[in-house]
């Protein structure tokens, strides 16, 4: 078998937690409304860690869970809309940190499903052109990008960074990986970039900013998330029973309470963090992973799903045996 499997993975936050009750102060909102229309009570917002910092963090974690040294890994792959620079990418930082050699390594932009996005990207060079260990990151600052005045955005998007190590082998591991991309919604979630200069050389004080339409987010997202799950199990021949877990990306405990009643899975067996870190994009599922495997609520052989959705709006999933 040619398979590639998850050989360890880690995840970091920064120290600093931020509960509902802080916004109260900022913008015209509750902690009842942040709890109730999101699950969030709390995330970690970065004070002085860039992204590569807390990529840095996680993917040493990861290295040590997969007892993978820095010479051994031939691939790297980062998820991120929050680099440190437009240039160089955080892979590039990361592989000067770790000291790896001379390997291919680059970001992804594919917004909140980029992990899903790197995980793909990573099976399929490790299947076709024979790399043996992969480094794969989701990492986000999305504090950065976050305007503080915005109360449809601002208690929502917060900062982590998970990582896995993929490596080759003849057991099974990612079974399949599922992409879609829908540009015609590319207006509903957008991060701004800076803008054009007028006479090309005028300096513009303009920030740039996290904007969104969360209500049509969330109706595209409890439709999407369902049915990608499907399209896994139908592509895998399997059915819901099949998996036991499944690992979203933790934009809203709505969200994901909807899709467990559209798919008629226990409810018990999505997992769940949101409550603790919030939407943070790229990092969501890796760091939901990596939670899951530290808890024991996935353990070695158990089948599962992760799937995200974001902007683009892009969405996607994976059927994995860990
Ligand atoms: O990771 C990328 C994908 N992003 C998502 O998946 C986000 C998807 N969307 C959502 O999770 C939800 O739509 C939100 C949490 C963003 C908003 O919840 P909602 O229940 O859909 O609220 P809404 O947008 O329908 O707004 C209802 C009301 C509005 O007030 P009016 O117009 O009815 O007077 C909002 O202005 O809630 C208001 N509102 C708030 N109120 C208190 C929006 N944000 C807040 C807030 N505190 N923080």
């Amino acid at each position: 078998m040619n398979a590639t499997k998850i050989l360890g993975t880690g995840s970091y936050v920064p120290d600093n937690i931020v509960h509902n009750k802080t916004f109260e102060k900022m913008v015209e909102t509750s902690d009842e409304w942040i709890q109730t229309r999101t699950g969030i009570k709390s995330r970690h917002i970065t004070l002085e860690e860039n992204t590569s910092d807390l990529a840095y963090e996680a993917a040493k974690k990861a290295m040590a869970s997969a007892k993978t040294n820095a010479s051994e890994i031939d691939l790297i792959i980062v998820a991120t809309v929050t680099g440190d620079y437009f240039f160089p990418g955080v892979a590039q930082l990361l592989q000067r940190r770790l000291k790896c050699r001379n390997i291919p390594a680059f970001d992804i932009n594919a917004a909140c499903t980029g992990f899903v996005y790197a995980l793909e990207i990573a099976d399929k060079m490790m299947k076709n052109d024979g790399y043996k260990k992969a480094l794969i990151i989701g990492a986000e600052t999305l504090s950065k990008f976050t305007d503080f005045e915005d109360r449809n955005t601002c208690v929502l998007f917060a900062d982590a960074a998970g990582a896995m190590i993929l490596g080759r082998s003849e057991q099974p591991g990612i079974e399949d990986v599922i992409l879609h991309s829908e540009g015609d919604l590319e207006g509903l979630l957008r991060m701004e970039s800076y803008p054009l200069k007028k006479d090309f050389k005028t300096i513009e004080n303009k920030r740039p900013f996290i904007s969104m339409n969360g209500r049509d987010v969330f109706r595209f997202a409890t439709t999407v998330l369902p049915s990608v799950i499907r399209e896994l199990l139908e592509k895998t021949h399997s059915t819901i029973e099949d998996l036991d877990l499944i690992i979203a990306h933790q934009a809203n405990k709505r969200i994901i309470d909807k899709a467990a009643r559209s798919l008629e899975f226990p409810r018990e067996r999505m997992y769940l963090n949101i409550e603790s870190f919030g939407n943070t994009s790229a990092a969501s599922v890796p760091l939901a992973i990596d939670e899951a495997i530290k808890s024991g609520r996935l353990k070695k052989g158990m089948r599962f799903a992760c799937a995200a959705f974001g902007a683009g709006l892009t969405w996607g999933g994976a059927i994995i045996q860990y």
